[in-house]
């Protein structure tokens, strides 16, 4: 009979050869068992690591106890520390030099069999980790991701602090201040009809505690937004939050790459080269097709305009003329791609808007292409030279209207260095994305919305055209960009009424619905606002990157489906018609 065991001595990672001799507790789930020839090895894990205990067939009880456990039975075991024989050390692991031999168990607790294994190599769906992310957060690689994910958040606290920010908690039921995506609102039960909103960020009230003096300010703080979801957007997500009083941009980002810098130290090893390399964003969607580039290779976008303006190619000529942009990317070694893999670019290309492609390949150092007749032998030439083709590449050359032109240059040169392989993952690109347009035309709205949000300042040396041409004026707005994901975004502040209302003018917001909206920040801005300015990062993406996974679920305890489910709670769910009532709201669904 198993019988009641006092306090545990040790983990399951924490014995070595050290101990040998010495009797120990160990408490943690089953592993593990088997059965070779008599005796019975147990590997007994907990988040620490994991210890062999042996059970031999002369115990007696204890033998027959241990026969009967499962795997995930939760069990205590005390026994004597002993070195193993030599043939049987396991160098993968850190106890692998000894095992625990069993002189009493108690049985803590049975398990039903588990849906899967807890093993890091499962070939389990998601639905299933989601459904039983209980058992799914045993496996070593989930513990590993959120273990980081700790340390991450405390060298974040420990880094600001020491720069003497102030940790702040803002509200989680605010007012409803659409922004960009979609609020998550609660209903008002005391005030009926009424609806508090779940922060999309706390920009607003980071601005009002920089009015009240805290000079530094950050918080790692949940934020919520019901927009479309993909694998690095969740509905509520974390961020750091981080706001200064009287800085510039470069003092942003001096304070964001100190923080990098020891990121990339203590939880990648990796030293980063300062200052991080900057591109405007004019530069980057130019160069890369995108405003997050992914850096970690080249294929940079090539502007061909001026060498096919007079080509006898309408398509090409046309465009040019039309205003557009003719543009491709150079593959390294692709002529070889069989017809049927230009046929799936092509249609990648289309998919992604563009009205066609034309593909190139390069032999002997010319084209090798049914448009050859189109172009003369200098223009051919002067087209292979300015895109350092060699032979035996792949031009992709897209002509459309230019922003349409980069988009699907971006997503072509993205997709290619995939399927190429040219994309090492353990390699770190990290940039700066700076001088964000102010503003973008709303196709649907038939109006400028704020890209960044309505309190970003535009850059002094652009606002002399701010009444005669908004959209070309420029931001105090950046981005922080690693291997390709937006990883911070944030600028300087409007700190001035009248600016702001100018600003809510360029978006045609009328004063009665700004001062509805936002009347309490602007009313704030009189009572002596400090010029500031700040940034957030996305923690979940971070943790993301650096644990190496490809999904920001992977890095949270308890995430959504893309569709915004949680399988294991199963939210949202239904409520009662009594709850209904006392909020003051009826279904019409
Ligand atoms: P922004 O909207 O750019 O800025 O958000 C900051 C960072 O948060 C991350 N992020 C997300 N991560 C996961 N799921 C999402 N749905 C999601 N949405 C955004 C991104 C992004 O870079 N208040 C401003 C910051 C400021 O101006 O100081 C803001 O929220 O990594």
């Amino acid at each position: 009979m198993s019988k009641k065991l006092a306090k545990r001595t040790h983990t399951c990672g924490e014995l070595r050869l050290e101990n040998n001799g010495e009797k120990v507790t160990l408490m943690g789930w089953v592993d593990r068992q088997r059965d070779h020839g008599g005796i019975i090895f147990i590997d007994l894990r907990d988040r620490y690591g994991k210890t062999q205990v042996v059970f031999n067939p002369d115990a007696g009880d204890i033998y027959k106890n241990g026969k009967s456990l499962r795997s995930e039975f939760v069990i205590a075991v005390h026994g004597f520390v002993e070195k193993r024989p030599d043939d049987m050390l396991n160098e993968s692991i850190d106890t692998g030099q000894i095992e625990v031999v069993a002189e009493e168990l108690e049985v803590l607790n049975s398990a039903k069999t588990p849906p899967f294994e807890i093993d890091d190599d499962i070939d389990v769906s998601e639905e299933i980790r989601l459904k039983y992310r209980y058992i799914d957060l045993r496996r070593s690689m989930m513990q590993y991701n959120l273990i980081l994910r700790h340390r991450m958040a405390q060298l974040a606290r420990r880094y600001f602090d020491e720069k003497k920010f102030v940790e702040i908690e803002t509200p989680m039921l605010m007012r409803s201040t659409p922004e960009g995506a979609r609020d998550y609102l609660v209903p008002s039960r005391v005030q009926n009809g009424k609806f508090y909103a779940l922060p999309q960020s706390p920009q607003t009230y980071k601005q009002l505690l920089m009015v009240s003096g805290f000079d530094r300010y950050f918080q790692i703080v949940k934020c919520f937004r019901d927009e479309d979801l993909r694998a690095d957007r969740q509905p509520e997500f974390t961020q750091i939050d981080v706001e200064m009083s009287f800085v510039s941009e470069e003092d942003i980002y001096a304070m964001v790459e100190g923080l990098m810098d020891q990121y990339m130290d203590q939880i990648l090893n990796i030293k980063l080269s300062t200052p991080i390399q900057r591109l405007s964003w004019a530069e980057a969607t130019e160069k890369y097709g995108t405003d997050k580039p992914d850096l970690r290779f080249g294929m940079a976008l090539c502007e061909l305009n001026d060498l096919v303006a007079s080509c006898e190619f309408k398509v090409f000529t046309d465009c040019v003329a039309a205003d557009g942009a003719v543009k491709g990317i150079c593959v390294p070694d692709a002529a070889k791609y069989s017809r049927k893999q230009q046929d799936i670019l092509i249609d990648f290309a289309k998919k992604s808007g563009a009205k066609g492609l034309v593909p190139i390949k390069i032999e002997d150092n010319d084209w090798q292409s049914n448009l050859n007749k189109f172009f003369s032998i200098e223009t051919r030439q002067k087209i292979i030279e300015r895109m350092g083709a060699q032979p035996g590449d792949l031009l992709l050359i897209v002509a459309d209207e230019r922003s349409r032109c980069n988009n699907v240059l971006g997503s072509l040169r993205l997709r290619v260095a995939q399927d190429e392989g040219m994309i090492k993952e353990d390699q770190y690109a990290i940039l700066w994305v700076t001088d964000f347009p102010l503003l973008e035309y709303d196709e649907e709205e038939k109006r400028y919305v704020a890209r960044h949000h309505p309190f970003t300042s535009p850059k002094d040396e652009d606002l002399h055209i701010i009444d005669t041409d908004p959209g070309a004026v420029r931001a105090k707005a950046y981005d922080l960009v690693l291997n390709g994901t937006e990883i911070a975004g944030g600028s300087i502040r409007i700190y001035k009424k009248e600016l702001q209302q100018k600003m809510f003018q360029l978006l045609n917001i009328s004063e009665e619905e700004a001062n509805n909206k936002f009347g309490f920040l602007m009313d704030a801005f009189e009572y002596g606002a400090p010029p500031h300015g700040g940034i957030a990062f996305g923690f979940d993406r971070m943790a993301m990157l650096f644990s190496g996974r490809k999904s920001i679920r992977d890095v949270i305890a308890f995430p959504k489906t893309s569709s915004a489910i949680s399988l294991m709670d199963k939210a949202p769910s239904t409520v009662s018609v009594k709850q209904l009532k006392e909020l003051g709201i009826k279904l019409t669904i």
